[in-house]
């Protein structure tokens, strides 16, 4: 009886408060906080759950997935790697339309449409990085060619040219009649596309489901026996300003750090081998995915008996990737990995003995002492293993509050396959209540490390050439995919960048109304999906009236939403615009508590904050004084005080709150020469201090 309260406990414990981070917090606009309480739960009879009739999921949750290690162009059909990775993607395409065995739409002629499909997206990428806008054109029109004679790939690349307004009139509505017809034929990223449409639109049931398929196919593209390393979407820009840190840990082979890495494994270091071996293998940190080259590394590594290499030759055995599959091999790495303490490696044998691969026969038994041995020793991958085994009833009694149990602390630690079987658990209703709003919110999240996400790996590669152009077009691919960190990347490149004609129009190089009105959109996007920067720049652009109408409301409603996310200098902006009743009903009692919490959430804010409250002072106590009016007048004076702050001192950060105060540090300067009827000769030098100051302020 004790035994069993102290399990309820656990479980109550595990249940309510939990932080789950999919992604390093510098990749994700906000961490994902997944809470769920006792009433999320759905499980009748703790005991004999398993053999309820109204459970439709047998059929339908995925057990232990043969887990295969396919190219990129199967996996995602239509992927542009041929285009960007010829070597790893040894695709039919580019050969003679003769040789691809399940190619289906050809016309009389014999005219393949892959190819020229292929042909076109290689002009277009091709075009977009040279700004010519003949090619961009004559890519569209061939590849319209193929999309109007019902090749799905086509009418994907076709979806994303009248979404963007690229040589074709702007229409949400012909984008998502292409993305629909492109997906019905199979096209994941239109799939994608569409599944984000929907969501952007609440419509769960919809996006459940296109989510649900494409979530599925990346977990399949996942490691057995751990985590794959998230596919790295590096922000190209902190705030306004190039995000350098991130960019030069990104330079590949070129790095410095990757240098000093490869020579250490040169002279015998076999950590620096294994680390080496995973650049290479997964395509991190810029370095170009090579099977061959990481095979070697990790066959040098293992001479030195490194354990993790040798889990990723069982791993690579048995995925079958860039070797002959051989699931005896597989076994045998794993084994003396698993040797050498590396537990996680219990759960690739496991894997084996639940499938019968490589082994006499199946033993259930067997897989479950093993999978228990990697959670005894937290590896959150045997948690995961476990939770199956439970879901599924694989040699145990099925129970669905152990499956549960197992699966939430898998997801906590940030097992995209764990919240994968919680994102499913959520849409069907089996285990926890049903949830479409988050099972959408989960399934999003993994799906979006699926193949399609190799596109991130040629932007960046792309931008660090200084091939911003390419950059602009494959971070816009993705950000019509829905990929949060690709809608900021693409908008600030095209603010940053955008005069340099890479962005191309409706008929030609972008004017610049359609410049400002889809860096704008994508701003907006990245925004809504929790993005800070983003929904400050929102705010600007309608106080201002950049790219928009000026629009006080909407600017107010945009700074709300920065605020939401406890951003500081939003709150300062919602201060700013109440005391000036701008947007927002005039109020000094609200505007004060805003530049209070402005305070409280960011320290950095003292000076900032300290003059607003001295403008506001000055405003209730002279409200009619030619100070009030003065200050009034400040947002005339910005532009050019923002140009000249800009040129002097700015080398980060941004210029709004610095410009305001620094505008603000003037008047109370001047205040101040009144107040004491001081003469200062050579006025203009005198606030220089004052700036510096807000210079640190800012950051
Ligand atoms: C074209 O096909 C042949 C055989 O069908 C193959 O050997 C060759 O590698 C292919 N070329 C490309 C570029 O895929
Ligand atoms: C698989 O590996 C085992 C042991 O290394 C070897 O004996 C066997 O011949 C291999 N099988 C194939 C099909 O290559
Ligand atoms: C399965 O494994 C267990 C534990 O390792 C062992 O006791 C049992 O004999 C095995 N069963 C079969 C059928 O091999
Ligand atoms: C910062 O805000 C200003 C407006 O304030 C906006 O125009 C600009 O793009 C943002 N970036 C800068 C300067 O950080």
């Amino acid at each position: 009886m004790r035994n069993r309260n102290q399990k309820r406990k656990f479980i109550r414990l595990s249940y309510v408060l939990l932080l789950l981070g999919l992604f390093p917090t510098s990749t994700i606009a906000r961490p994902f906080v997944l809470v769920l309480s006792q009433d999320d739960l759905n499980i009748k009879d703790p005991v004999t759950d398993g053999v309820s009739d109204s459970d439709p999921t047998d059929s339908d949750f995925d057990d232990f997935i043969d887990s295969d290690a396919k190219p990129d162009y199967e996996l995602d059909p239509g992927s542009w790697s041929p285009i960007f990775e010829p070597s790893t993607n040894n695709s039919p395409y580019f050969n003679s339309s003769s040789s691809s065995p399940d190619e289906d739409v050809e016309n009389n002629n014999g005219e393949n449409f892959d190819l020229i499909y292929y042909l076109g997206v290689k002009k277009m990428v091709t075009a977009a990085r040279r700004g010519d806008e003949r090619g961009m054109a004559e890519a569209a029109m061939e590849i319209e060619t193929a999309a109007a004679a019902g090749h799905s790939h086509s009418q994907s690349v076709m979806g994303f040219l009248y979404g963007m307004g690229i040589m074709r009139e702007r229409s949400k509505a012909k984008a998502f009649l292409h993305h629909y017809f492109a997906a019905e034929g199979g096209n994941m990223q239109s799939k994608m596309a569409l599944a984000y449409t929907y969501y952007r639109q609440d419509m769960h049931e919809k996006a459940v489901q296109l989510y649900a398929e494409l979530a599925e196919i990346a977990v399949n593209s996942f490691l057995i026996s751990k985590d794959s390393p998230v596919i790295e979407l590096v922000r190209i820009h902190s705030g306004a300003e190039e995000n350098k840190e991130a960019l030069r840990k990104s330079r590949g082979e070129e790095d410095e750090d990757f240098q000093i890495l490869e020579y250490q494994a040169q002279k015998g270091n076999a950590g620096a081998m294994y680390k080496i071996g995973i650049f290479y293998y997964f395509g991190l940190r810029g370095v170009r995915r090579d099977h061959a080259k990481a095979l070697a590394w990790f066959l040098k590594a293992v001479e030195k008996g490194e354990p993790r290499s040798m889990e990723l030759l069982g791993e690579i055995y048995a995925r079958g990737a860039g070797v002959e599959r051989n699931y005896t091999k597989a076994l045998e790495w794993l084994t003396l990995a698993s040797k050498q303490q590396l537990y996680s490696a219990y759960n690739g044998m496991g894997y084996l003995y639940v499938k019968g691969y490589g082994v006499e026969k199946k033993n259930y038994t067997k897989a479950k002492e093993y999978f228990e041995k990697a959670a005894e020793n937290e590896e959150a991958g045997g948690f995961y293993n476990l939770g199956v085994v439970y879901l599924k009833g694989i040699g145990v009694k099925r129970d669905l509050r152990q499956a549960c149990n197992y699966f939430i602390p898998a997801a906590n630690a940030g097992q995209p396959k764990a919240f994968y079987q919680l994102a499913k658990m959520f849409q069907t209703g089996v285990g926890l209540k049903k949830n479409l709003p988050m099972a959408t919110a989960l399934y999003k999240l993994v799906a979006e490390r699926g193949p399609w996400s190799s596109m991130s790996r040629w932007a960046l590669e792309s931008y660090l050439k200084g091939d911003v152009g390419k950059a602009f077009l494959l971070y816009s691919r993705m950000a019509e995919l829905g990929y949060e960190v690709a809608q900021s990347n693409a908008a600030w490149i095209l603010d940053k960048y955008g005069e340099n004609s890479l962005c191309l129009g409706e008929s030609g190089i972008c004017r610049e109304s359609e410049r400002h009105l889809r860096s704008h959109a994508l701003w907006w996007q990245a925004s809504e999906q929790g993005n800070e920067h983003a929904a400050l720049l929102i705010g600007d652009a309608y106080y201002y009236g950049r790219g928009t109408e000026r629009d006080y409301d909407r600017a107010a409603e945009a700074y709300m939403h920065a605020k939401s996310q406890s951003n500081a200098q939003a709150m300062f902006n919602l201060g700013y615009m109440h005391e000036h009743g701008q947007g927002l009903p005039f109020d000094l009692h609200l505007a004060k508590r805003y530049y209070d919490q402005a305070l409280e959430i960011d320290p950095a804010a003292k000076l900032p904050v300290t003059l607003a409250l001295a403008s506001l002072w000055l405003r209730k106590n002279y409200a009619n004084s030619f100070m009030v009016e003065f200050i009034d007048s400040l947002p005339e004076l910005y532009p050019k005080v923002e140009a000249w702050v800009e040129d002097m001192i700015m080398e980060e950060g941004n210029a709004t709150i610095l410009t305001l105060f620094a505008c603000l540090l003037t008047v109370l300067y001047l205040r101040e020469r009144q107040r004491r009827h001081a003469v200062v000769a050579g006025g203009g030098m005198a606030p220089q201090q004052p700036f510096e100051q807000a210079v640190l302020a800012g950051r």
